[in-house]
């Protein structure tokens, strides 16, 4: 089974790496490659439920779709990311909410959106054994305070609130951190400031690892972030498979012989 522990031991060695997935099939083909975390991220509300943001994501889509990572996920730890108003409003409920992916849906761990509010309920969960990712930097559920998706930590006030930030979440007993959209000067020196490992996006080479929202990373997306890389062309195999298709009916191609079966004894019936 992958722990936590062994995310933070590799942070010696070389970087760790981390995708997104919302489904089985995704989540078997990024274990089976050995990619070392699967986050089962709110991005779901963008890449699969067709939202704009990622604030409709509910607590019951995060642990339908970490289950079904879950399951097909063998090797890599399972980090389930707690959607907007799950956790930080009342503290029994974000313990439950959180608790939930792990007792329920097999996660190993949760992603949280931090900010001062979530200090002591990073130090509650992992009292209680529910493994905390910190997140800091741009954290998209705040899209409406920000007003977009501005990269964060460019003046020496944000920058020296994101990295008390993320001491804090580390004394709180946070395992890792991901950094999003920083300076890479910035998120270097938090790198280097802490024991726990950092995952970078958007957030230069210096991290312990990166991660990227699979959709992205595969080319399944039609629009990705400035610092994310496509890594392949899933969109136009799509295309041009779902395309073979309509024109194998169309012309009546498909089905063929061999993909059809034995006419039934049909005596009697008439
Ligand atoms: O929801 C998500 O995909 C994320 C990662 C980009 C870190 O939070
Ligand atoms: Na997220």
């Amino acid at each position: 089974m992958p722990t936590v522990r062994d995310i933070a031991m590799k942070a010696g060695e070389e970087p760790i790496t981390m995708l997104t997935a919302y489904d089985a099939p995704t989540a078997a083909i990024i274990d089976d490659v050995g990619v070392d975390i699967v986050l089962v991220g709110d991005s779901l509300g963008n890449t699969n439920l067709g939202y704009e943001t990622t604030l409709p994501v509910t607590v019951d889509d995060m642990a339908r779709h970490t289950g079904a990572v879950a399951r097909a996920t063998d090797d890599a730890l399972v980090v389930a990311d707690m959607p907007f108003l799950s956790i930080g409003v009342d503290e029994q409920a974000s313990l439950e909410n959180a608790g939930r992916m792990l007792q329920e849906e097999d996660a190993h761990a949760v992603k949280l959106e931090c900010g001062p509010h979530t200090v002591d309920l990073t130090e509650k969960m992992s009292q209680i054994g529910i493994p905390v990712m910190a997140h800091l930097g741009l954290t998209p559920q705040h899209v409406n305070k920000y007003g977009g998706y501005p990269r964060q930590g460019t003046d020496r006030d944000t920058a020296k609130r994101i990295f008390e930030l993320a001491k804090a979440h580390e004394d709180a007993g946070a395992f890792s951190l991901v950094l999003e959209h920083v300076p890479s000067n910035l998120a270097a020196e938090v790198t280097a400031a802490l024991d726990i490992p950092t995952i970078g996006i958007g957030a230069g080479p210096d991290c312990n690892g990166q991660v990227l929202v699979v959709d992205d990373a595969v080319g399944l997306s039609d629009w990705s972030p400035s610092f994310s890389k496509q890594f392949g062309n899933v969109r136009e195999e799509m295309e041009s498979a779902v395309d073979a298709y309509v024109t194998a009916v169309e012309s009546g191609e498909f089905p063929a012989k061999e993909h059809s079966h034995e006419e039934s004894d049909l005596e009697d019936i008439y």
